[in-house]
């Protein structure tokens, strides 16, 4: 009745932007994403006759009531998938820097979706787990898996044809991810209701769903050849119009702040001097940059010379979920 998983964060090229099914998480698009090596969650899951409620631990503190209300959601698609009724202590601990504005939902749930289902002793496929965890966030479809991954948006209206696949696994190219970290101020609008204000306001959201599989195809070509040129463009255009699609909502809203706007012209110019890099923004102010690892510390020097710039976290294409060892984390 107890196990411990690890699960990564995950960068998406191609954006999910939109629920079809606010339920069940059903996409209106499919989206693409690399697993990252650097920022990860570890989760144990116990299972207790005991226990009236469920107790969750994040970063060895109890999380406040509306945190336990999702996890407690969460897990009772959990429960009723597998038949038990059990509630259950959680410990999570997050290598994500979430107080700068990196997302953990993706590594979060993934971690409990594999963790919780080996405590019950289901063995899940990677595409149930997918599926599992895709109802607790939706970028969490894709961090079941590492490396280059597809979530595809399915047809189906109960969502069984709705969950992630790797395109290409961690090793077979190496491109590198620089997370910049600019000065920020707190994320007013989360990308669940970001995401459902711009479909259900934005005349450009049409747009925005008449190209992004076209995206998808042509992301999936480029990894598929290596080529890196390509898969910027792409992703940096797909980032691009996804920002655009909220400008044109009620009321209209940006993540971007000064310092966003000053990297991506850096990029910009960067790409004038000959190097080859590219940027990717999520619900955030945080600006990602894909280049290639020969590049890396050219890209670093001159972003960190940006007045805008704290940090910078060296990030590489990661592994999907791994079980550990019980004894990893104490319950
Ligand atoms: C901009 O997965 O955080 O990062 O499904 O409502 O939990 P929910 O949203 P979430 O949205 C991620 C949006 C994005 C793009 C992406 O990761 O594909």
């Amino acid at each position: 009745m107890k196990a411990v998983a690890q699960a990564h964060t995950n960068i998406a090229l191609i954006k999910y932007w939109g629920k079809r099914d606010e339920a069940l998480f059903l996409p209106m698009n499919s989206s693409l994403s690399i697993t990252l090596d650097r920022f990860y969650t570890t989760t144990g899951v116990q299972f207790c006759k005991d226990l009236s409620k469920d107790i969750f631990m994040l970063n060895g503190e109890l999380v406040n009531e509306q945190e336990l209300a999702k996890m407690t959601r969460f897990l009772d698609i959990i429960r009723n998938y597998a038949g038990v009724q059990e509630h259950a202590i959680i410990n999570s601990t997050n290598k994500v820097p979430t107080a700068a504005g990196f997302a953990s939902s993706a590594s979060g749930y993934a971690a409990v979706a594999a963790a919780s289902t080996k405590a019950l002793g289901l063995e899940l496929g990677g595409k149930e787990l997918s599926m599992l965890a895709r109802r607790g966030s939706g970028s969490a479809t894709r961090s079941i898996f590492g490396g280059y991954v597809e979530w595809q948006k399915g047809e189906r209206e109960d969502g069984s044809d709705s969950y992630a696949k790797q395109i290409l696994g961690e090793k077979e190219w190496g491109l590198t991810i620089l997370s910049v970290l600019l000065e920020s101020k707190c994320k007013k609008v989360s990308s669940r209701e970001g995401m459902k204000r711009t479909v259900e306001t934005s005349p450009f959201y049409s747009g925005w769903l008449d190209t992004v599989e076209h995206d998808i195809y042509s992301a999936k070509e480029a990894i598929r050849n290596h080529d890196f040129d390509q898969l910027g463009k792409v992703s940096e255009a797909n980032a691009l119009k996804m920002h655009a699609t909220m400008l044109g909502a009620t009321p209209p809203f940006t993540y971007w702040q000064s310092g966003t706007l000053a990297v991506m012209e850096r990029i910009q110019e960067l790409r004038e001097e000959g190097i080859s890099a590219y940027f990717t923004i999520d619900a955030g102010p945080n600006v990602k940059v894909l280049c290639m690892p020969n590049d890396e510390e050219r890209v670093r020097a001159a972003l960190l010379h940006m007045s805008e710039v704290e940090d910078i976290y060296s990030c590489h294409p990661g592994p999907g979920i791994t079980y550990l060892p019980e004894s990893t984390m104490r319950m």
